[in-house]
């Protein structure tokens, strides 16, 4: 009896590399094919292209298995705020995901934990899944401090009411150390296992999805894969080369 493949979420952080005609240009030429390996691999796969391009984008997988995520939202709702996109007008393009809390926002853009969480509040009023991330620095982890950086950064997820009933997932949670971002760096399977067993005993709203982020390539995905508790991957610079990407989809 041939077995279901286990079902992986796959998140492409194009994070500000492509600009609009890179990104349209991209999903023209590998859109079909992405659908095909979403479906071969039983995977959910969600791409998050820069503002410019998020409408165009989602308007090109209505009706496939492919959605896409803003990078960022307001922690406002709406009104004079210069810059900034309000969870609303993410969902009134059709996005169904939205990154909150990644580190190069939290470093440097200063988010902070409440403005994070009520970005969070606003994208469950509009509907849309958050996908935040968490994670410590090389200095966290150097004194032994990885799983209380972690919980402060989640000490605002208990009080927040997880109702959107018509989101098949009510929150993914993305552990990005900040140290393996972009370094090459990742952590050991047995750092892995003691992140996400941890994060399992929290109390995390029911049907959270657990993912790893951070040089994630086709080199260092053995590890991450081999552990059963991580549901998926949130991947930045390999998720530029639709080749690489798909290595990892398929891996
Ligand atoms: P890299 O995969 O380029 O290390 O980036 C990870 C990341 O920040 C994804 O959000």
């Amino acid at each position: 009896m041939t077995q279901t493949p286990r079902s992986y979420v796959y998140i492409a952080n194009w994070k500000m590399y492509f600009t609009f005609q890179e990104a349209t240009a991209w999903v023209e030429q590998h859109g079909k094919q992405l659908e095909e390996l979403a479906a071969q691999e039983n995977a959910k796969i969600i791409l998050a292209p820069s503002m410019s391009a998020l409408q165009s984008i989602t308007t090109h997988f209505q009706n496939t298995p492919i959605n896409t995520a803003a990078q960022d939202c307001s922690d406002r709702t709406t009104g004079a705020f210069t810059g900034q996109n309000s969870a609303r007008d993410i969902a009134s393009i059709g996005a169904t995901f939205c990154i909150i809390g990644h580190s190069e926002r939290r470093t440097l853009q200063g988010d902070t934990d409440a403005a994070i969480a009520q970005k969070c509040s606003n994208l469950l009023q509009s509907g849309i899944t958050p996908i935040l991330c968490i994670g410590e620095s090389a200095q966290d982890r150097a004194s032994g401090q990885t799983l209380q950086v972690l919980q402060a950064q989640l000490s605002w997820v208990s009080s927040m009411p997880f109702i959107s009933s018509t989101a098949s997932i009510p929150l993914l949670i993305a552990y990005e150390p900040v140290w393996a971002i972009g370094t090459g760096q990742v952590p050991t399977l047995a750092e892995l296992t003691t992140v996400f067993s941890w994060l399992k005993t929290i109390g995390l709203p029911s049907g959270t999805r657990l993912l790893y982020g951070g040089s994630v390539t086709s080199k260092t995905i053995a590890s991450p894969k081999s552990c059963p508790l991580i549901d998926g991957f949130l991947i930045g610079g390999a998720s530029l080369d639709f080749q690489e990407f798909k290595n990892l989809v398929h891996y």
